[in-house]
């Protein structure tokens, strides 16, 4: 099958590196757009995946855009749309994999009268989004779009709430190979970063809906052998929160006990190098790849208890889930990880076990090629056969 994949951003977020995988059985036929050049390309590139960059100006519309800001950007959008759509010509469907690539790609099917498949990565509620952009989103998919993968059922759930049409909606978890977490050498890289005592790693960009100040606070009702290490970087515009936090490090005199060690392309290492990784979101995750990465690495997790997080993890089971921006219980979890090495180490192990039938990249592949299968067929699209339960 020929796929136009539009996605809006050069860098490596969650959605671009679940792309990444989305597009790898296609890539003989298919080609990958973006809206912005950036680190994104080059990933493909190695992944002998082609891409084309459409424009070197990122658009102007942010997820908080009100209704004129949006509507002065149409001046940009119109023309990338027309472009799209003669490009779509010579595919069989466009796949929007952002809010952007929505826009654009709706106005391109109706152009070029190429079907139009949307994979949802984002909660559209009101924590995320401005109304205007909530309502545009829904009203472009119900539209255009003849199938909208959402990748929880939280995310789903929001987008029907949002006025989203619920016969177009499958969840389709993001997949993930099992193999590449295996074990590394965890004291070789704790060695290498000089890490010691109880590590929590914290593996989110810099963000404030992303909560790592939580976990600072956090820290200050931990015993002092509890260091945190986070990894990531403001991938989006947000340089002052990553500020903000060094100066809440300096205030609550946690400076030898908190390493920001920025965007780093071996999470997998770093990761079993913690003792637990924290997720801290403070509005609700829409999936959490991090938090199914720690599993797979077989570190117990605690993650917030919001969104899609709350279908990836089993309190008590296969993690913990505290209550969002709520340092003490954080702080509790933490505690209790550390006072039980055994328990936490079986709550990893579970984790792994559970996570590695959920989340199989191939049957994830497999899902997704049934939706476009039938889509490109013009066929009614079903729901995806779930994922296998718990067991
Ligand atoms: N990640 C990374 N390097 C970093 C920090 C994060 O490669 O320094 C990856 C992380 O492993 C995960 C993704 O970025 O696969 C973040 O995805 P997630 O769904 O957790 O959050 P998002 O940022 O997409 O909201
Ligand atoms: C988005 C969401 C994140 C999700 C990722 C992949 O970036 O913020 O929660 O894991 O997409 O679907």
């Amino acid at each position: 099958m020929r796929i136009l994949f539009l996605d809006q951003s050069g860098e490596l977020g969650g959605a671009e590196l679940c792309l990444l995988d989305v597009a790898k059985p296609y890539r003989d036929h298919s080609v990958v757009a973006l809206l912005a050049d950036g680190p994104f390309r080059a990933a493909l590139e190695q992944h002998q995946i082609p891409v084309q960059v459409l424009t070197a100006r990122s658009l102007q519309i942010r997820k908080q855009s009100g209704l004129w800001q949006g509507l002065s950007s149409l001046r940009q959008l119109l023309p990338l749309a027309v472009r799209v759509s003669q490009l779509s010509q010579g595919f069989d469907l466009i796949y929007a994999n952002t809010q952007k690539a929505l826009v654009v790609g709706a106005l391109a099917s109706g152009l070029g009268r190429r079907p139009l498949v949307y994979h949802l990565h984002d909660i559209l509620s009101e924590e995320h989004f401005s109304s205007v952009n909530r309502r545009l989103a829904v009203l472009l998919a119900n539209q255009f779009a003849a199938q909208v993968i959402t990748n929880s059922e939280a995310t789903r759930s929001a987008f029907v709430a949002a006025g989203g049409q619920s016969r177009l909606t499958s969840v389709i978890y993001n997949g993930f190979d099992p193999a590449t977490y295996q074990a590394a050498d965890r004291d070789v890289v704790r060695r290498s970063l000089g890490l010691t005592g109880f590590v929590v790693g914290q593996f989110s960009r810099l963000s404030p809906w992303k909560g790592q100040h939580v976990l600072l606070e956090a820290l200050t009702n931990c015993s002092a052998d509890v260091t945190a290490l986070f990894v990531g970087s403001a991938l989006f515009g947000e340089q002052e929160y990553a500020q903000q936090l060094q100066a809440q490090v300096t205030a609550l005199g946690l400076q030898d006990r908190v390493r920001f060690l920025g965007f780093r392309s071996d999470v997998i290492p770093l990761m079993h190098a913690c003792d637990l990784v924290a997720h801290t979101s403070t509005a609700p995750e829409p999936f959490g790849r991090v938090i199914v990465e720690a599993m797979l690495c077989g570190r117990p997790v605690v993650a917030s208890a919001a969104g899609g997080a709350i279908e990836l993890v089993e309190s008590g089971s296969t993690g913990w889930l505290v209550p969002p921006n709520d340092p003490q219980a954080l702080a509790a979890a933490i505690r209790e990880a550390q006072a039980q090495p055994d328990t936490a180490s079986a709550i990893g192990d579970r984790a792994q076990q559970q996570a590695s039938q959920r989340f199989d990249l191939l049957t994830i592949q497999r899902q997704i090629a049934e939706q476009l299968q039938q889509v490109s067929q013009g066929k009614p699209v079903g729901n995806p056969a779930p994922c296998r339960d718990p067991p």
